[in-house]
Protein backbone atom coordinates (compact mmCIF):
# COMPACT_ATOMS: atom_id res chain seq x y z
CA UNK A 1 0.00 0.00 0.00
CA UNK A 2 0.92 3.21 -0.73
CA UNK A 3 2.33 5.23 2.07
CA UNK A 4 0.08 8.48 1.31
CA UNK A 5 -3.22 5.79 1.68
CA UNK A 6 -2.12 4.29 4.59
CA UNK A 7 -1.45 8.18 6.39
CA UNK A 8 -5.14 8.78 5.20
CA UNK A 9 -6.39 6.18 6.80
CA UNK A 10 -4.62 6.50 9.97
CA UNK A 11 -6.29 10.28 9.80
CA UNK A 12 -9.64 8.82 9.08
CA UNK A 13 -9.68 6.75 12.25
CA UNK A 14 -7.85 9.62 14.69
CA UNK A 15 -9.21 13.29 13.21
CA UNK A 16 -12.49 12.86 14.83
CA UNK A 17 -11.51 11.81 18.23
CA UNK A 18 -11.75 14.47 20.81
CA UNK A 19 -8.09 14.15 22.02
CA UNK A 20 -6.70 14.75 18.42
CA UNK A 21 -5.73 18.39 17.78
CA UNK A 22 -8.24 19.81 20.70
CA UNK A 23 -7.38 23.09 19.97
CA UNK A 24 -8.55 23.17 16.53
CA UNK A 25 -10.71 25.94 15.00
CA UNK A 26 -13.32 23.83 13.86
CA UNK A 27 -12.87 20.84 16.21
CA UNK A 28 -15.56 18.12 16.31
CA UNK A 29 -17.21 17.35 19.95
CA UNK A 30 -15.25 20.99 21.55
CA UNK A 31 -17.40 24.00 22.04
CA UNK A 32 -16.17 26.86 23.92
CA UNK A 33 -16.93 27.05 27.44
CA UNK A 34 -17.16 31.18 28.32
CA UNK A 35 -16.20 29.86 31.71
CA UNK A 36 -13.24 28.59 31.76
CA UNK A 37 -11.67 29.02 28.01
CA UNK A 38 -9.71 32.06 26.87
CA UNK A 39 -10.80 33.72 23.39
CA UNK A 40 -6.78 34.07 22.14
CA UNK A 41 -5.18 36.98 20.05
CA UNK A 42 -4.54 34.80 17.33
CA UNK A 43 -3.48 31.17 16.12
CA UNK A 44 -2.96 28.73 13.65
CA UNK A 45 -6.16 28.35 11.16
CA UNK A 46 -5.39 25.13 10.38
CA UNK A 47 -6.64 21.23 10.80
CA UNK A 48 -5.74 17.69 9.85
CA UNK A 49 -4.84 18.61 5.96
CA UNK A 50 -1.25 20.18 7.79
CA UNK A 51 -1.31 17.58 10.37
CA UNK A 52 -0.94 14.82 7.66
CA UNK A 53 1.20 16.66 4.80
CA UNK A 54 3.79 17.20 7.87
CA UNK A 55 3.45 13.69 9.35
CA UNK A 56 3.61 12.53 5.69
CA UNK A 57 7.17 14.50 5.22
CA UNK A 58 7.96 13.40 8.19
CA UNK A 59 7.92 9.21 7.42
CA UNK A 60 9.46 9.99 4.14
CA UNK A 61 11.60 12.26 4.21
CA UNK A 62 14.73 10.99 5.51
CA UNK A 63 17.33 14.29 6.16
CA UNK A 64 13.76 16.37 7.01
CA UNK A 65 15.77 19.30 6.14
CA UNK A 66 14.71 22.36 3.78
CA UNK A 67 14.07 20.06 0.70
CA UNK A 68 11.81 19.13 -2.18
CA UNK A 69 8.62 20.77 -0.08
CA UNK A 70 10.51 23.75 1.14
CA UNK A 71 11.23 24.55 -2.87
CA UNK A 72 7.51 23.84 -4.05
CA UNK A 73 6.48 26.30 -0.99
CA UNK A 74 8.96 28.65 -2.20
CA UNK A 75 7.77 28.54 -5.70
CA UNK A 76 4.00 28.14 -5.18
CA UNK A 77 4.33 31.38 -2.54
CA UNK A 78 6.30 33.42 -5.04
CA UNK A 79 3.54 32.33 -7.83
CA UNK A 80 0.54 33.81 -5.65
CA UNK A 81 1.89 36.36 -4.85
CA UNK A 82 3.70 37.30 -7.75
CA UNK A 83 7.13 37.22 -7.35
CA UNK A 84 9.76 36.33 -9.16
CA UNK A 85 11.66 34.18 -6.49
CA UNK A 86 11.88 33.37 -2.75
CA UNK A 87 13.15 32.04 0.07
CA UNK A 88 12.09 30.64 2.80
CA UNK A 89 13.87 30.75 5.93
CA UNK A 90 13.45 29.77 9.99
CA UNK A 91 11.35 32.53 10.93
CA UNK A 92 10.03 36.30 10.35
CA UNK A 93 12.93 37.63 12.32
CA UNK A 94 15.53 35.18 10.17
CA UNK A 95 13.79 36.59 7.26
CA UNK A 96 14.67 40.04 8.02
CA UNK A 97 18.18 39.64 9.05
CA UNK A 98 18.65 38.19 5.37
CA UNK A 99 16.83 40.63 3.73
CA UNK A 100 19.04 43.15 5.06
CA UNK A 101 22.07 41.71 4.76
CA UNK A 102 21.59 40.64 1.10
CA UNK A 103 20.20 44.42 0.34
CA UNK A 104 23.46 45.77 1.66
CA UNK A 105 25.81 43.58 -0.16
CA UNK A 106 23.44 43.81 -3.41
CA UNK A 107 23.24 48.12 -3.61
CA UNK A 108 26.97 48.14 -2.12
CA UNK A 109 25.78 50.05 1.08
CA UNK A 110 27.96 51.57 3.32
CA UNK A 111 28.34 50.92 7.24
CA UNK A 112 26.29 54.14 8.32
CA UNK A 113 24.06 54.38 5.67
CA UNK A 114 20.63 55.14 6.81
CA UNK A 115 17.36 53.44 6.32
CA UNK A 116 13.97 55.26 8.01
CA UNK A 117 11.73 53.47 9.99
CA UNK A 118 9.21 53.52 12.62
CA UNK A 119 9.95 53.46 16.17
CA UNK A 120 6.49 51.47 16.75
CA UNK A 121 6.54 47.72 15.80
CA UNK A 122 8.30 45.01 16.05
CA UNK A 123 11.73 44.55 17.45
CA UNK A 124 13.30 42.27 14.79
CA UNK A 125 12.06 45.29 12.29
CA UNK A 126 14.76 47.28 13.81
CA UNK A 127 17.29 44.80 14.92
CA UNK A 128 18.56 43.55 11.83
CA UNK A 129 19.69 47.48 10.31
CA UNK A 130 21.93 47.69 13.46
CA UNK A 131 22.92 44.52 13.06
CA UNK A 132 24.58 45.33 9.74
CA UNK A 133 26.22 48.50 10.53
CA UNK A 134 23.62 50.15 9.04
CA UNK A 135 22.01 53.30 10.72
CA UNK A 136 18.02 53.01 12.07
CA UNK A 137 16.45 56.92 11.13
CA UNK A 138 13.19 56.63 13.65
CA UNK A 139 10.63 59.27 12.28
CA UNK A 140 7.95 59.53 14.50
CA UNK A 141 4.52 58.37 14.10
CA UNK A 142 0.82 60.00 13.71
CA UNK A 143 -2.28 58.65 15.77
CA UNK A 144 -4.24 58.46 12.61
CA UNK A 145 -3.17 55.28 11.33
CA UNK A 146 0.24 54.93 14.06
CA UNK A 147 1.82 54.45 10.86
CA UNK A 148 5.38 56.69 10.56
CA UNK A 149 3.78 60.14 9.72
CA UNK A 150 4.89 60.55 5.86
CA UNK A 151 5.50 64.14 5.80
CA UNK A 152 8.60 63.59 8.48
CA UNK A 153 9.61 60.44 6.13
CA UNK A 154 9.96 63.36 3.55
CA UNK A 155 12.11 65.16 5.46
CA UNK A 156 14.08 62.44 6.90
CA UNK A 157 15.70 61.68 3.97
CA UNK A 158 19.22 62.90 3.44
CA UNK A 159 22.33 61.64 1.19
CA UNK A 160 23.07 58.78 3.17
CA UNK A 161 19.37 57.23 2.81
CA UNK A 162 19.03 54.07 1.14
CA UNK A 163 15.82 52.75 1.85
CA UNK A 164 12.29 53.19 3.66
CA UNK A 165 11.51 50.12 5.35
CA UNK A 166 7.72 50.15 6.32
CA UNK A 167 6.11 47.87 8.47
CA UNK A 168 2.54 48.49 8.16
CA UNK A 169 1.18 48.46 11.49
CA UNK A 170 -1.36 45.33 12.32
CA UNK A 171 -1.39 44.89 8.52
CA UNK A 172 -3.01 48.24 7.97
CA UNK A 173 -0.96 50.32 5.59
CA UNK A 174 0.14 54.14 4.80
CA UNK A 175 -1.14 55.72 1.68
CA UNK A 176 1.05 53.90 -0.59
CA UNK A 177 0.86 56.46 -3.09
CA UNK A 178 2.00 58.76 -1.62
CA UNK A 179 5.20 56.78 0.37
CA UNK A 180 6.05 55.33 -3.55
CA UNK A 181 6.01 59.09 -4.69
CA UNK A 182 8.45 59.90 -1.92
CA UNK A 183 10.67 57.04 -2.40
CA UNK A 184 11.10 57.34 -6.10
CA UNK A 185 11.54 61.19 -5.71
CA UNK A 186 14.32 60.84 -3.61
CA UNK A 187 15.29 58.22 -5.36
CA UNK A 188 15.52 55.09 -2.58
CA UNK A 189 14.04 52.31 -2.29
CA UNK A 190 11.03 50.99 -0.60
CA UNK A 191 11.30 47.39 1.60
CA UNK A 192 8.75 45.82 3.16
CA UNK A 193 8.83 44.13 6.38
CA UNK A 194 5.59 42.08 5.30
CA UNK A 195 4.75 40.01 8.67
CA UNK A 196 2.23 41.25 9.47
CA UNK A 197 0.35 41.71 6.50
CA UNK A 198 0.06 39.37 4.22
CA UNK A 199 -2.81 39.61 1.92
CA UNK A 200 -3.50 43.39 2.22
CA UNK A 201 -3.92 44.91 -0.83
CA UNK A 202 -3.80 48.59 -1.93
CA UNK A 203 -5.76 49.53 -4.89
CA UNK A 204 -6.49 46.23 -6.00
CA UNK A 205 -2.59 45.24 -5.81
CA UNK A 206 -1.03 43.48 -2.83
CA UNK A 207 1.48 45.63 -0.60
CA UNK A 208 4.24 43.86 -2.01
CA UNK A 209 3.76 45.07 -5.59
CA UNK A 210 4.95 48.32 -4.00
CA UNK A 211 7.77 47.27 -2.81
CA UNK A 212 11.52 46.04 -4.10
CA UNK A 213 11.48 43.51 -1.34
CA UNK A 214 9.22 41.63 1.04
CA UNK A 215 10.02 39.75 4.39
CA UNK A 216 6.93 37.52 5.78
CA UNK A 217 6.26 35.46 9.01
CA UNK A 218 4.91 31.77 9.65
CA UNK A 219 4.93 32.04 13.24
CA UNK A 220 0.72 30.93 14.52
CA UNK A 221 0.13 34.19 15.00
CA UNK A 222 0.45 35.34 11.65
CA UNK A 223 -1.90 35.05 8.46
CA UNK A 224 -0.49 32.09 7.28
CA UNK A 225 1.65 29.85 9.52
CA UNK A 226 4.12 26.63 10.09
CA UNK A 227 4.92 26.73 13.37
CA UNK A 228 7.77 28.89 12.80
CA UNK A 229 8.87 30.24 9.63
CA UNK A 230 9.30 32.53 7.20
CA UNK A 231 10.12 33.87 3.87
CA UNK A 232 11.68 36.88 1.39
CA UNK A 233 10.70 37.49 -1.79
CA UNK A 234 11.35 39.94 -4.59
CA UNK A 235 11.23 40.37 -8.55
CA UNK A 236 14.92 40.83 -7.69
CA UNK A 237 16.81 37.03 -8.55
CA UNK A 238 20.47 38.23 -7.37
CA UNK A 239 18.92 39.95 -4.33
CA UNK A 240 17.31 36.51 -2.81
CA UNK A 241 19.86 34.75 -4.33
CA UNK A 242 22.16 36.63 -1.79
CA UNK A 243 19.51 36.45 0.79
CA UNK A 244 19.53 32.34 0.46
CA UNK A 245 23.20 32.60 0.79
CA UNK A 246 23.22 34.18 3.81
CA UNK A 247 20.64 32.00 4.99
CA UNK A 248 22.53 28.56 4.05
CA UNK A 249 25.69 29.39 5.86
CA UNK A 250 27.00 32.07 3.37
CA UNK A 251 27.32 29.30 0.88
CA UNK A 252 27.24 30.54 -2.97
CA UNK A 253 25.26 26.81 -4.40
CA UNK A 254 21.75 26.68 -4.19
CA UNK A 255 20.69 23.48 -5.17
CA UNK A 256 17.63 22.19 -2.62
CA UNK A 257 15.96 18.73 -2.57
CA UNK A 258 16.57 16.67 -5.53
CA UNK A 259 19.11 19.12 -7.65
CA UNK A 260 21.66 18.03 -4.73
CA UNK A 261 22.04 14.86 -5.34
CA UNK A 262 23.03 15.55 -9.39
CA UNK A 263 26.73 15.91 -10.50
CA UNK A 264 26.46 19.32 -12.41
CA UNK A 265 23.94 20.63 -9.79
CA UNK A 266 21.59 24.12 -10.68
CA UNK A 267 24.23 25.72 -11.61
CA UNK A 268 25.24 23.29 -13.96
CA UNK A 269 29.15 23.63 -13.41
CA UNK A 270 29.52 22.33 -9.66
CA UNK A 271 33.31 20.92 -9.65
CA UNK A 272 34.63 23.91 -11.32
CA UNK A 273 37.63 26.22 -10.59
CA UNK A 274 35.56 28.61 -8.09
CA UNK A 275 38.75 30.25 -6.26
CA UNK A 276 41.06 32.51 -7.75
CA UNK A 277 43.76 31.65 -4.92
CA UNK A 278 43.07 27.98 -5.01
CA UNK A 279 44.42 26.01 -8.47
CA UNK A 280 42.04 23.27 -8.09
CA UNK A 281 38.54 22.53 -8.92
CA UNK A 282 35.93 23.06 -6.09
CA UNK A 283 32.78 21.76 -5.39
CA UNK A 284 30.18 24.45 -5.59
CA UNK A 285 28.68 23.64 -2.58
CA UNK A 286 31.71 24.38 -0.38
CA UNK A 287 31.78 27.78 -2.06
CA UNK A 288 31.69 31.02 0.93
CA UNK A 289 30.61 34.08 -0.90
CA UNK A 290 29.44 35.84 2.61
CA UNK A 291 29.34 35.30 6.21
CA UNK A 292 26.17 33.90 6.89
CA UNK A 293 24.20 32.08 9.33
CA UNK A 294 21.84 28.78 9.39
CA UNK A 295 18.40 30.30 9.35
CA UNK A 296 16.95 26.81 7.24
CA UNK A 297 13.35 25.47 7.76
CA UNK A 298 12.64 21.83 8.16
CA UNK A 299 11.19 20.38 5.19
CA UNK A 300 8.03 19.67 7.30
CA UNK A 301 7.57 23.32 7.65
CA UNK A 302 7.44 23.49 3.75
CA UNK A 303 4.35 21.35 4.02
CA UNK A 304 2.93 22.71 6.01
CA UNK A 305 3.35 25.91 4.23
CA UNK A 306 1.99 24.07 1.08
CA UNK A 307 -1.39 23.94 2.80
CA UNK A 308 -1.59 26.75 4.14
CA UNK A 309 -1.48 29.04 1.01
CA UNK A 310 -4.51 27.26 -0.54
CA UNK A 311 -6.18 28.72 2.57
CA UNK A 312 -5.09 32.83 2.24
CA UNK A 313 -7.94 33.81 0.33
CA UNK A 314 -10.16 32.56 2.63
CA UNK A 315 -8.57 33.81 5.60
CA UNK A 316 -8.17 37.38 4.32
CA UNK A 317 -11.96 37.49 3.72
CA UNK A 318 -12.80 35.81 7.30
CA UNK A 319 -10.28 38.29 8.82
CA UNK A 320 -12.26 41.64 7.47
CA UNK A 321 -15.36 39.72 8.54
CA UNK A 322 -14.55 39.81 12.12
CA UNK A 323 -13.16 42.88 11.92
CA UNK A 324 -15.99 44.54 11.36
CA UNK A 325 -17.99 42.48 13.30
CA UNK A 326 -16.19 43.26 16.34
CA UNK A 327 -15.43 47.05 15.09
CA UNK A 328 -19.53 47.15 16.00
CA UNK A 329 -19.94 45.54 19.24
CA UNK A 330 -17.15 47.44 20.62
CA UNK A 331 -17.91 50.81 18.95
CA UNK A 332 -21.90 49.71 20.23
CA UNK A 333 -20.50 50.04 24.07
CA UNK A 334 -17.55 52.08 24.08
CA UNK A 335 -17.98 54.44 21.15
CA UNK A 336 -16.79 58.08 21.57
CA UNK A 337 -13.99 56.83 24.04
CA UNK A 338 -12.31 54.28 22.00
CA UNK A 339 -11.66 54.07 18.59
CA UNK A 340 -10.79 51.24 16.04
CA UNK A 341 -8.40 51.80 13.83
CA UNK A 342 -9.78 51.87 10.15
CA UNK A 343 -8.61 51.26 6.46
CA UNK A 344 -7.82 54.20 3.75
CA UNK A 345 -10.15 53.91 1.26
CA UNK A 346 -7.82 52.67 -1.09
CA UNK A 347 -6.89 49.94 0.85
CA UNK A 348 -8.12 46.41 1.40
CA UNK A 349 -6.60 45.09 5.36
CA UNK A 350 -5.67 41.46 6.15
CA UNK A 351 -6.11 42.53 9.70
CA UNK A 352 -3.37 41.25 11.42
CA UNK A 353 -5.51 41.76 15.06
CA UNK A 354 -8.25 44.54 16.05
CA UNK A 355 -6.12 47.66 16.90
CA UNK A 356 -8.54 49.33 19.65
CA UNK A 357 -6.92 53.41 20.46
CA UNK A 358 -8.30 54.48 24.10
CA UNK A 359 -9.02 58.33 24.69
CA UNK A 360 -6.51 57.68 27.87
CA UNK A 361 -3.94 55.31 29.76
CA UNK A 362 -6.09 54.89 32.45
CA UNK A 363 -9.28 53.56 29.76
CA UNK A 364 -6.55 51.32 28.18
CA UNK A 365 -5.15 49.75 31.15
CA UNK A 366 -8.69 48.97 33.30
CA UNK A 367 -10.18 47.62 29.95
CA UNK A 368 -6.68 45.47 29.49
CA UNK A 369 -7.36 44.77 33.19
CA UNK A 370 -10.68 43.37 32.75
CA UNK A 371 -10.55 41.60 28.91
CA UNK A 372 -7.79 39.43 30.81
CA UNK A 373 -9.39 38.77 33.81
CA UNK A 374 -12.34 37.59 31.70
CA UNK A 375 -9.98 35.39 29.48
CA UNK A 376 -9.53 37.73 26.51
CA UNK A 377 -6.18 37.86 25.10
CA UNK A 378 -4.77 41.02 24.65
CA UNK A 379 -1.56 42.47 23.17
CA UNK A 380 0.18 45.66 22.89
CA UNK A 381 0.67 46.93 19.97
CA UNK A 382 4.17 45.16 20.24
CA UNK A 383 7.15 47.54 21.87
CA UNK A 384 5.48 50.47 21.72
CA UNK A 385 8.65 52.81 21.43
CA UNK A 386 10.99 50.43 20.53
CA UNK A 387 13.03 53.29 22.04
CA UNK A 388 12.03 53.11 25.61
CA UNK A 389 13.36 49.53 26.16
CA UNK A 390 16.72 48.75 27.65
CA UNK A 391 18.13 46.55 24.31
CA UNK A 392 17.48 49.47 21.87
CA UNK A 393 17.52 52.75 24.16
CA UNK A 394 21.25 53.80 23.19
CA UNK A 395 19.86 54.38 19.88
CA UNK A 396 18.13 57.59 19.55
CA UNK A 397 16.34 59.46 22.47
CA UNK A 398 12.20 58.11 22.82
CA UNK A 399 11.15 61.32 23.84
CA UNK A 400 12.14 62.82 20.26
CA UNK A 401 9.25 60.85 19.14
CA UNK A 402 6.10 61.89 21.72
CA UNK A 403 3.90 60.29 19.53
CA UNK A 404 5.07 56.98 19.46
CA UNK A 405 6.01 57.29 23.14
CA UNK A 406 1.77 57.59 23.76
CA UNK A 407 1.35 54.20 21.64
CA UNK A 408 1.40 52.15 25.10
CA UNK A 409 -0.67 54.20 26.68
CA UNK A 410 -3.94 54.36 24.62
CA UNK A 411 -3.33 51.31 22.57
CA UNK A 412 -3.50 47.62 22.09
CA UNK A 413 -5.23 44.77 20.42
CA UNK A 414 -7.26 41.80 20.73
CA UNK A 415 -7.85 38.71 18.20
CA UNK A 416 -9.68 39.03 14.59
CA UNK A 417 -8.21 35.70 13.37
CA UNK A 418 -10.27 33.48 11.54
CA UNK A 419 -10.15 30.93 14.41
CA UNK A 420 -12.98 33.27 16.93
CA UNK A 421 -15.97 31.14 16.31
CA UNK A 422 -19.68 32.84 16.48
CA UNK A 423 -19.86 31.60 20.42
CA UNK A 424 -16.22 33.56 21.34
CA UNK A 425 -17.36 36.67 18.88
CA UNK A 426 -20.47 36.66 21.40
CA UNK A 427 -18.87 36.38 24.83
CA UNK A 428 -16.77 39.44 23.78
CA UNK A 429 -19.31 41.48 23.03
CA UNK A 430 -20.52 40.30 26.57
CA UNK A 431 -17.67 40.92 28.34
CA UNK A 432 -17.01 44.97 26.52
CA UNK A 433 -20.84 44.71 28.10
CA UNK A 434 -20.51 43.93 31.41
CA UNK A 435 -17.17 46.31 31.35
CA UNK A 436 -19.25 49.51 30.73
CA UNK A 437 -22.01 48.21 33.48
CA UNK A 438 -19.12 47.84 36.11
C1 LIG B 1 6.22 43.21 11.97
C2 LIG B 1 6.96 41.99 12.43
N1 LIG B 1 8.19 41.75 11.97
C3 LIG B 1 8.89 40.66 12.34
C4 LIG B 1 8.35 39.74 13.22
C5 LIG B 1 9.15 38.54 13.62
O1 LIG B 1 8.59 37.34 13.14
P1 LIG B 1 8.96 35.96 13.84
O2 LIG B 1 8.19 35.87 15.11
O3 LIG B 1 8.51 34.92 12.86
O4 LIG B 1 10.42 35.96 14.07
C6 LIG B 1 7.09 39.95 13.75
C7 LIG B 1 6.53 38.98 14.71
O5 LIG B 1 5.40 38.92 15.06
C8 LIG B 1 6.36 41.10 13.36
O6 LIG B 1 5.13 41.34 13.82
Amino acid sequence: MQVEELVNQLFEKIKDEPCFMPYLYNAKNKSFDENKDWVYYSGPYWNELEAKAAVLTFITGQWLVSGENVARFENEYSKKFGFKSSVMVNSGSSANLVMISALKKRFRWNDGDEVIVSPVGFPTTVAPLVQNNLKPAFVDVTFSDLNFDLKEVDKKINSNTKAVLLSPVLGNPPDMDELGYICNKKKIILILDGCDSLGTKWKGKYLSDYAHVTSCSFYPAHHITTGEGGMVSSQDEELIHLARSFAWWGRDCYCVGSTNLTTKGACGKRFSKWLDDYHGILDHKYLFTQMGYNLKPLDMQGSIGLVQLKKIDEIHIKRREVKKRLEKIITKFLGGRVRILDEHSNAETSWFGLPIICEDYHLKHKLVDFLEKNRVQTRNYFAGNILLHPGYKHLDDAKSYKESSRVLDHVFFIGCYPGLSEEMITYIGKVFEKFVNL
